[in-house]
Formats: C-alpha cells, structure tokens, sequence
C-alpha cells in the first residue's frame, strides 16, 4: 500500500488541571489515512474527538505528537483542509452563492466571475440547493442551512474533508437523503474524508474504516474496523446483508462496554498504539491484524 496521505503519530492533548498536574485527554494516537479513504471516528463525549479534528485542521495545537500531510507537519489552517462544523458558520450577509464564492475565490483568486459562478453552481445543484442560491441563511432550514455548509466544502476540492458530527442536528429524513449525497459525491470524487459521529448507523454507511476511541482521560485508539458491507450499500437495503449485525454488534458492543474497560481488556496483551488490531466484523474467516509501517493490514493475532 503507498504512504498514507495522512499520519496522526503520537498525538496527545493536556490540560492543566484543576489544583495543579495536568489531565491527559488523550495520549499516544497514532492513525494513517490514505488517500480517497473515508474514516469515521467513533467514541464517547469527551474523550477528544474535535480536539483530534481541530489538530488536523490546524486549529490547535497539540500537546505532543505531530499530523504530517503530504510529509509535512501541519502548522495551521490550509484551503487543502476543508471543516464542516456542527452549527453550519455561514456567513449571515452573503447569499447561498455568495457564502460558497467566498471560499472559492479564496481558494482560486485567479479565477474569473463567470467561472466562479459556474463552479458554484455545479455544487449547489449537487446538494439539491438549486432554486435557492441568491437566499440568505436567515431565509433557510437547518437542513439547507447545512446543504450550503458541505457545498462549500466540496466546492473548494480539498484535499481532506473534516466533518465534526455534520449531521447531527438534521432531522431524520433530511440526514438520510444528505447521507447517501455526501456518500455518492465523496466516492464519485474519491474524496479523503474524517468524520465524527455517534451515530453507529451512520458510521456503517460512510466510511470504509471506523476507528474506536476508549474513554478519557487518557484516551487512546483501541481498534480499526474494517467495514464489511459492499461498497455499493445504500441506507434502505444494507441491514440485509449478512455482515450486518455483526458489525453493527461488535461497534454497539465496544461503545456500551469495552470503550471503558479498555484498559483492562488489554492488559498483558501485545496491545501498540502506534499500530492498532485491525478487525472486519462479520468477515471471513475472522482475523484479527495490526497495521504495518504504510498503513497496510499485517496478520498478527491478539487472542
Ligand atoms: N480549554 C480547555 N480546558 C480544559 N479542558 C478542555 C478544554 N477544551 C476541551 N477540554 C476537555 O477536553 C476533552 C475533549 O474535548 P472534545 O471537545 O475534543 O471532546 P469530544 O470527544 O469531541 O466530545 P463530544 O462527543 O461531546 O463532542 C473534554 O473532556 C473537555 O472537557
Ligand atoms: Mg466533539
């Protein structure tokens, strides 16, 4: 496999605590993310998800460990790294096109006004916006409030998408239909894609690998599964396939009970952060494996 475009190595985040010493959030989070890979990430409030995001979108620093892109250490924000926040930040005084224009101007500021104007276009059709463009956010549902908000992500191309629970606030028919979108454009476009979730359904949907996160303080990441639904799942169809509860189990199963006896779990195991077991729900035959130096799978089994 090659290098990955993404390498999370020895992360950590502390705080000072309160009466002095420090709280570690999370310690020693090592992750590769190849190009084109959707990865969800997976665990329970607080332990450092956003703080994770953040790190990677250059918006804070970490407390140790580094985030090389492209064999570059990530120093601050880039347009190569398009966030999609819970709350939709769009700019209150721009219209729809306007809002998405910003960041497409910011990105190419070569670019002429018609051809500005066409690319928004192609992307406000693509989150079914069309018709709306010269509406201001005051004017739309949250919904579509947030149709504008991945638009304008996608419209930039980046090379990673950062999504911190972009759906969450949606209700359920509006974050079906957007869910199977935001998963036929990433594919269609081989999009890299980092997204949080608590959603279990959701994260078995989009991304081709969840990675779990034990609880904090101290948090680290206990394993990456594999998704072992086709490529081609849909929302409607996919509790048919017989990877289904398997897999649904195994992630409902670390979140209910293993993410905070983690540390129990492995003790005495060969357990490294730097590379976590690999594990594929529901597939055979079931093998559990770490990963090697590039992010490739390597048989090594812990009983
Ligand atoms: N400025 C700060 N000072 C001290 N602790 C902080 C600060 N900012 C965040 N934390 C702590 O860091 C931890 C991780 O926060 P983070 O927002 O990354 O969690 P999360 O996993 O995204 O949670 P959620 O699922 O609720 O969004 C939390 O326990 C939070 O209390
Ligand atoms: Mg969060």
């Amino acid at each position: 496999m090659t290098k990955p475009l993404i390498s999370i190595e020895a992360l950590a985040r502390r705080y000072p605590a309160r009466g002095g010493g420090e709280t570690t959030i999370f310690e020693n989070v090592w992750l590769p993310i190849q190009k084109g890979e959707f990865v969800c990430l997976i665990g329970h409030s607080g332990c450092g998800k956003t703080t994770i995001l953040n790190v990677l979108a250059g918006l804070d620093q970490p407390s140790g460990g580094a985030v090389i892109v492209d064999g570059r250490e990530i120093s601050g924000p880039s347009l190569d790294r398009a966030v999609i926040f819970q709350g939709h930040s769009l700019l209150p005084w721009m219209t729809v096109i306007g809002n998405i224009a910003f960041a497409v101007t910011s990105r190419h500021p070569e670019w002429g006004r018609e051809k500005v104007r066409a690319h928004c276009q192609k992307y406000i059709d693509v989150v079914h916006l069309t018709g709306s463009e010269h509406k201001k956010p005051a004017e739309l549902s949250g919904g579509m409030k947030q149709r504008v908000g991945i638009a304008r992500a996608l419209a930039i191309e980046p090379k990673m998408l950062l999504m911190d629970e972009p759906f969450s606030a949606l209700d359920a028919l509006t974050r079906g239909s957007l869910q199977d979108e935001v998963r036929r454009i990433c594919t269609e476009t081989e999009q890299t894609v980092f997204m949080i979730t608590h959603d279990i359904d959701e994260a078995m949907l989009l991304a081709d690998k969840i990675v779990l996160m034990t609880n904090g303080p101290g948090a680290k990441i206990a394993e990456i599964v594999e998704n072992t639904l086709p490529k081609d799942r849909r929302p409607a169809t996919m509790h048919k396939h017989a990877n289904y509860y398997a897999l649904r189990n195994h992630l409902l199963d670390f979140l209910v009970t293993r993410s905070k006896n983690f540390a129990a779990e492995i003790e005495g195991k060969p357990y490294d952060p730097r590379k976590p077991p690999v594990v594929r729900p529901g597939a055979k035959p079931v093998g559990v494996e770490t990963l090697a130096d590039d992010g490739s799978p390597r048989s090594a089994a812990i009983a």
